[in-house]
């Protein structure tokens, strides 16, 4: 894709699946207002040409590339499609969805879709696009998971494992590609108001706007962190349940959910 405006962030060209909604649109316009070319990919025509028109003005464009990531040769063939000179300096592999779940109605249906579209369509992409990156040694890369993944929560336990799968992921993957030049990054948000948070029926504490969302990504990105969490100070206590030992943490989770 033509990369002729001069971008004021460290990319020229940002591959984000999953931007036609929420997280993905907020940071595919973030970043298009910045002068960065974006390529963003979802299941839904319609839904991607809506954000195509929603940054018509702005001095980055962008470019939609409809993609189911749960189809890996899709996803190869799209990879493979960027000449080296084109290909995107950074990727944030953001497409996911969440279903919440309990021991009673357990349903394998929808178990495996969470687990084909957040674990194996990440999995789908991060094997399309490592050996290009790999062999290039450079760019930059980000796997979204959530602070869901830190330890089990009620209601998630399907979403949880997979975002859990996700972490453990890129902090088995990181030191290998530091050393290769690729900068590997974690994001882990707390609860950011989108149409996927919009289904949940339960108070949600700290929920942030998708744009403050996208405003935390874009400053982790341009910082040396390995993982961007945020709000502060729901990830203070979250990251403090995960040092409580299973009976304080068992009694502190039935405590919340009976509230
Ligand atoms: N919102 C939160 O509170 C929160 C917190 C922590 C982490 N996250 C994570 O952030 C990411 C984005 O979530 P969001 O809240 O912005 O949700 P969202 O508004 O529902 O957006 C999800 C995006 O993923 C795309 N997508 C879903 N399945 C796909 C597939 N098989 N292939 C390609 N694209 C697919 C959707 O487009 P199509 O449906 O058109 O394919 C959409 O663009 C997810 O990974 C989510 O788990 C969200």
């Amino acid at each position: 894709m033509g990369q002729a405006v001069r971008s004021r962030l460290p990319w020229k060209h940002c591959w984000i699946t999953g931007g036609s909604s929420g997280i993905g649109r907020a940071l595919a316009l973030a970043m298009a207002s910045q002068g960065v070319s974006v390529s963003i990919s979802g299941r839904h025509p319609g839904a991607l040409a809506k954000v195509q028109a929603e940054a018509a003005d702005l001095p980055g464009r962008i470019c939609n590339l409809p993609l189911d990531i749960t189809d890996s040769a899709a996803v190869q063939a799209l990879v493979d499609g960027w000449q080296p000179e084109a290909f995107p300096d950074l990727i944030i592999l953001n497409a996911g969805t969440h279903q919440p779940d309990s021991a009673q109605n357990f349903s394998l249906h929808q178990a495996r879709r969470l687990v084909d579209i957040n674990l194996q369509g990440t999995l789908n992409c991060l094997a399309a696009v490592l050996p290009g990156m790999t062999a290039r040694g450079s760019g930059q890369l980000a796997v979204m998971a959530s602070v869901a993944g830190y330890r089990g929560l009620p209601g998630a336990a399907v979403y949880g494992a997979t975002k859990a799968a996700l972490i453990n992921l890129t902090e088995s993957l990181q030191p290998e590609l530091a050393e290769q030049g690729i900068r590997l990054q974690l994001i882990n948000p707390g609860f950011v108001k989108t149409p996927l948070t919009d289904r949940n029926r339960f108070p949600m504490p700290w929920l942030v706007p998708a744009e403050a969302a996208a405003e935390a990504i874009l400053k982790g990105l341009r910082s040396r962190r390995f993982e961007i969490s945020f709000p502060g100070r729901f990830v203070f206590w979250l990251k403090l349940a995960r040092l409580l030992p299973y009976r304080l943490y068992f009694s502190v989770v039935a405590r919340i959910t009976r509230a």
